[in-house]
């Protein structure tokens, strides 16, 4: 496996792989029913391709696996740099966008990153935000997620951030963001996201229960992230 820095001439590759994978089988994008497996979805495309252009995202590509002189993209990692306003912003532009299920998504993303605000409580101007972590369902268990943040955490570090953060959709996620030394700042569990007459507005199917908004605070020397992993 090789692992590669996303840079824009990468995009179309990078959404194919979303787009068979994170798109379909992401625990909330599945509860919302975002799209099938394979098809696209304007509004988190542009989403990802917004974190794309931050240069901060790796890639797991299957040199052997190559079609038409392209190696095959096999898992990502999307880092972006969020600053205060962002977020107040991103949810002002959610009533314009069409798409019922990203709606449903960001919502929560978004009020819950209002009402438990990191830069607040952590005073900095900006933060390396880990936006999507997705792996081909034919090559998962073998460590590629672990890999990629592993190489957030070490991109983050070498451009200067304080504070990484992440929110975590599901329960493998979670497990692997806090094996990299995250912790876990809120959560918001799926069964107490309802609408005014007290349904749940995500059926998450288990074992995915809750999100957890997950932060790394970033002191010491690079070796920190070595003795974490043998952890
Ligand atoms: N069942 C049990 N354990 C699991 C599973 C699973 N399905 N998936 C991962 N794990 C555990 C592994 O055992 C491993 O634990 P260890 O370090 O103690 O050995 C750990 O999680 C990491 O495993 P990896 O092999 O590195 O994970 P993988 O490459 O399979 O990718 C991922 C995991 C990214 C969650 C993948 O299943 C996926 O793409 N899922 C769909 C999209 C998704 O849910 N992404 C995360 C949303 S949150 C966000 O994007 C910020």
């Amino acid at each position: 496996m090789e692992y590669k820095m996303i840079g824009p001439e990468h995009c179309d590759q990078v959404l194919e792989h979303l787009r068979r994978n994170f798109f379909a089988d992401e625990p909330l994008n599945k509860a919302a029913g975002l799209c099938q497996n394979g098809s696209s979805c304007a509004a988190l495309e542009s989403h990802c391709a917004e974190a794309i252009l931050d240069r901060m995202s790796v890639m797991a590509v299957d040199a052997k696996e190559q079609e038409q002189g392209v190696c095959k993209v096999v898992g990502v990692v999307l880092n972006g740099i969020l600053k205060p306003g962002d977020t107040a912003k991103a949810l002002s532009k959610l009533d314009t966008n069409d798409d019922a299920g990203f709606r449903k998504i960001f919502d929560l993303l978004h009020r819950h990153n209002l009402k438990y605000n990191l830069f607040e409580h952590f005073d900095v101007a900006c933060m390396f935000d880990v936006r999507i972590l997705s792996v081909d369902s034919s090559y998962r268990g073998q460590g590629i997620a672990n890999e990629l943040v592993k190489r957030s955490v070490a991109v983050a570090r070498k451009n200067g951030f304080r504070l990484l953060k992440a929110d975590a959709t599901g329960i493998f996620s979670q497990k692997i963001f806090r094996s990299h030394g995250f912790e876990v700042f809120s959560e918001q569990p799926y069964s107490k996201y309802t609408d005014v007459d007290g349904r749940v507005i995500l059926p998450v199917e288990a074992p995915h229960i809750k999100m957890q908004q997950l932060y790394k605070a970033i002191c010491g020397g690079a070796d920190q992230d070595e003795k974490e992993q043998s952890r």
